[in-house]
């Protein structure tokens, strides 16, 4: 039986039913508990009624669709909506410019507090054509790939809608990936053309993102162009012909650009997300489907209304960015917040700082930001006044009981609904949350699915379908839903054997998974080499094929080891060459980190690096990761069954290197 533990469940809380301490208006949730069931079972037994209807309502449609959905997990040729056609910024843009022209687009809050500023849906609408223009006079076309590598400020939506406006298919490398794997990302997608900043600003730190696109650029012959937005005004290199400064090139364009119309099976972006195996995938996104799923999901797992202040904390470098400060909000017309600097900059009550300046509706974090505040002590967050928040979201990875109760009390007062919300870059949109006004919650639990996805769990052997309650299994869902992506670019057999073929005629999650006796879901984490470091998903075959670049390094097995703050961390083990000899300990461990650094990004750095003499193997030569998993968990006295190794003593040598590790401290 799964480890979930049941502590509580909590009933709908009371700001959702319009009560509770605070001034504001409340309204009342879209869905109740009973809608939510007869919408559900008609998500998934009258599809294309259900699909339809909404899709009509949530978005404006260029050319109307016929068919709502096409092709199925068995070809991998799933399509919604095929004939229609639509423009992805005119819904997110120009329909709001029209009704609501003065309201708040976007509130920029700045890495120094009150640098920051407002934009409205006016001038939101001014800037995305002026960039689309500029975009069109660099030769983008319809159909070609865009690189965004922006840290978060406002031009990071204004770029990816100015993309959506003439067709063009943005790819957004987060700012904190190193020349290599941004120079990899571009030639992946035939970018033509890249975005970045001057430099960028987190936490009082500089990101000289520039230079490191400059670094990237040598080796990409198809990128013809460079806008750079001006960020910290600092002094930095132009390339005549090449680069172009934003201001300049935007002022010299006409404030309109008629939206191109494109199929809803267009693509409207790439996201590259790590596998556990190989190297990143680019994710193909489809459009109507896409902004179908998001648009719905910030309506109803967030309860947005009218006029909520909806604030997502992630950075748009990832699918949560992209989802839930762009496109999700917009689709809606409320108002969203980019939000530059960290958690703990230059206090560790930023957040609520934020919240209470803007007064915030919806607040949307990861767990690993949650731990470290708990960490940092409740004084933090006292004396802020929250009273305007409904609902208090997480997400990216799975959130401790813990973690969880110091949110909903802290934060939320006991009064916000907590949305513990589970999904994947691959997914699009939210998959299993709780509903605020509908979904009874259990601190650690996703709990239920959202409409069209039937989640089920597989055997992970067998494949079989286990059914019942208070069981567990690999997730995977049964139908396609509109915001699945449809195929990893360039690779389409890629994505039929990660995604289609491990379990027929399902989608497979990756994701191990248990059903309570309620039937809510509760998410284990990864059954494959995947890691979630601070909810930053990690392959960690990147991490090893990082590491082996290092002339000293023979062999690399890397693990995933719990971290109380991060969730995970990165444990690598290295064997190195018998010829290769280093001067001291520290000084390798400390070229093997920034060999990662280089390659991928800081954020992917190991915390752990023991080098040993020999990786535990197979006879057929395979790394056994289980023995390593468990030797850094702590429980070498757990290994089981190593006669299948090819030499079973290597393993004593890799305990005796960790205790050692161990004694250091
Ligand atoms: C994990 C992030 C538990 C999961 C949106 C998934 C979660 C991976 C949750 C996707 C959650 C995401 N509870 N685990 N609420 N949300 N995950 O593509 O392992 O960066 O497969 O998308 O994060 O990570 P990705």
């Amino acid at each position: 039986m799964a480890e979930y533990r049941e502590v509580k469940t909590y009933d709908i809380p009371a700001r959702l039913k319009g009560k509770g301490t605070g001034s504001h208006d409340r309204p009342k949730p879209h869905i109740d508990e009973a809608t939510y069931k007869s919408n559900y079972q008609a998500s998934i037994t009258k599809i294309d009624e259900f699909w339809g209807k909404l899709g009509r309502e949530t978005i404006d449609w260029d050319v109307p669709f016929k068919t709502v959905r096409h092709g199925g997990f068995e070809k991998g040729d799933v399509a919604w909506f095929p004939e229609g056609q639509l423009n992805a910024s005119y819904n997110c843009v120009d329909r709001w410019a029209f009704r609501h022209p003065d309201k708040t687009a976007i509130i920029w809050e700045a890495d120094e507090p009150g640098q920051g500023k407002e934009i409205s849906y006016k001038e939101l609408l001014a800037e995305v054509c002026q960039v689309a223009n500029a975009l069109t006079n660099m030769g983008v076309r319809k159909g070609d790939a865009v690189i965004v590598y922006l840290p978060m400020i406002p031009e990071a939506a204004v770029a990816l809608l100015a993309c959506a406006r003439i067709g063009a298919v943005h790819s957004v490398v987060f700012a904190g990936f190193s020349a290599d794997s941004l120079r990899d990302r571009a030639v992946d997608c035939d970018a033509r053309v890249v975005i970045t900043t001057d430099e960028g600003k987190r936490g009082g730190r500089t990101i000289a993102t520039k230079s490191i696109v400059d670094a990237a650029l040598k080796e990409c012959p198809k990128v013809e162009h460079c806008l750079v937005v001006k960020r910290t005004g600092s002094d930095v290199p132009m390339q005549e012909g090449r680069d172009k400064w934003w201001h300049d090139a935007a002022a010299a364009e006409r404030a309109y650009c008629s939206p191109v119309p494109v199929q809803s099976e267009d693509p409207l972006f790439i996201l590259y997300t790590s596998g556990s195996t190989g190297k990143p995938k680019g994710v193909v996104h489809s459009t109507a489907g896409y902004l179908l799923g998001t648009a719905l999901t910030v309506k109803h797992i967030f309860d947005v209304h009218e006029n909520d202040r909806f604030a997502c904390m992630a950075d748009v470098g990832w699918i949560t960015g992209h989802s839930y400060i762009v496109y999700g909000p917009l689709m809606n017309g409320v108002t969203t917040l980019i939000f530059e600097s960290t958690p703990v900059y230059p206090t560790a009550s930023r957040y609520w700082e934020v919240v209470a300046q803007h007064k915030l509706t919806q607040f949307y974090t990861a767990p690993t930001s949650i731990r470290l505040l708990r960490r940092l002590g409740e004084e933090h967050v006292k004396g802020h006044d929250l009273t305007s928040l409904r609902v208090i979201g997480t997400v990216g990875e799975p959130i401790n009981p813990e973690a969880w109760d110091w949110y909903n009390e802290n934060v939320g007062h006991g009064e916000c609904a907590v949305v513990d919300t589970y999904w994947q870059t691959e997914t699009g949109a939210h998959m299993i949350s709780p509903f605020p006004g509908a979904t009874k919650t259990k601190p650690g639990s996703a709990t239920v699915p959202f409409w069209g996805v039937e989640p089920v769990l597989l055997d992970p052997q067998s494949g079989k379908l286990i059914e019942g309650n208070e069981v567990e299994g690999v997730l995977a869902i049964k139908q396609p839903w509109p915001s699945m992506a449809r195929t990893i670019k360039g690779d389409h057999q890629r994505f039929l054997d990660v995604y289609l073929k491990p379990y027929p005629g399902y989608y497979f999650t990756g994701d191990g998974a248990a059903r309570d006796k309620d039937g809510y879901i509760w998410i284990k984490g990864r059954v494959d080499d995947v890691c979630n470091v601070s909810g930053h998903r990690i392959g960690t075959a990147e991490i090893e094929s990082a590491l082996i670049q290092h002339p000293g390094v023979s062999e690399s097995a890397v693990v995933g080891i719990a971290d109380e703050v991060t969730g995970q961390a990165i444990c690598a083990y290295v064997a190195l060459k018998p010829s290769f000899s280093y001067d001291s300990h520290e000084a390798l461990v400390k070229e093997l980190v920034l060999q990662v650094r280089r390659n991928i990004g800081p954020f992917a750095a190991p915390k752990k690096i023991l080098v040993v003499k020999d990786l535990p193997k197979t006879r057929s030569g395979k790394i056994m990761r289980r023995i390593l998993r468990k030797v850094a968990s702590n429980e070498a006295d757990q290994l089981g069954d190593v006669s299948s190794l090819a030499d079973p003593s290597v393993v004593d040598g890799i305990i005796e290197v960790w205790n050692k590790d161990q004694a250091k401290k």
